[in-house]
């Protein structure tokens, strides 16, 4: 598997109770290479586009409330497979399904409160990445 790029939110419920460095070293266990990062106050429009694919789904407009409750830190991850591997760290959306060890295990409030974000394909971590960072912020 060659070398590849995933993005990556530390949510709110994280950032807000001092989490961000115990995730980070998650990652970094996890042989995943922390490229670009940013601490940032998602807008309303900014969470909206991010999630629009959710848009139908009922927790919507629960899950843009929660993503501009408080700042996030959003993350470029570089690594062999680092979608997969990423997923692999982050565990389960929903915490109690979550294996030991992971960064949802560890640190999840609940299936909305899920301390992190990590892009699910090659065609969508190409999207989000574009979404919040420049070329020349991500240096590799
Ligand atoms: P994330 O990986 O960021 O992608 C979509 C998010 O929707 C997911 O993490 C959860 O935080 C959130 N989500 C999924 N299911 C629910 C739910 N039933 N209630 C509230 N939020 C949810």
């Amino acid at each position: 598997m060659a070398l590849q790029r995933t993005f990556s939110i530390i949510k709110p419920d994280a950032t807000e109770r001092n989490l961000t460095g115990a995730v980070n070293a998650k990652i970094e266990e996890a042989g995943l290479r922390i490229i670009a990062q940013k601490r940032i106050q998602m807008t309303r429009g900014q969470a909206e586009t991010f999630y629009a694919v959710h848009k139908e789904r009922p927790f919507f407009g629960e899950l843009v409330d929660f993503m501009i409750s408080a700042p996030v830190v959003v993350q470029v991850l570089e690594g062999e497979d680092a979608i997969v591997k990423y997923r692999d760290v982050m565990g389960a959306t929903n915490p109690e399904q979550a294996a030991e060890g992971t960064i949802r295990k560890a640190f999840a409030k609940s299936i909305g409160e899920n301390s992190v974000h990590g892009s699910d394909a090659a065609e969508t971590a190409a999207l989000e990445i574009a979404q919040f960072f420049s070329g020349n912020e991500i240096v590799g």
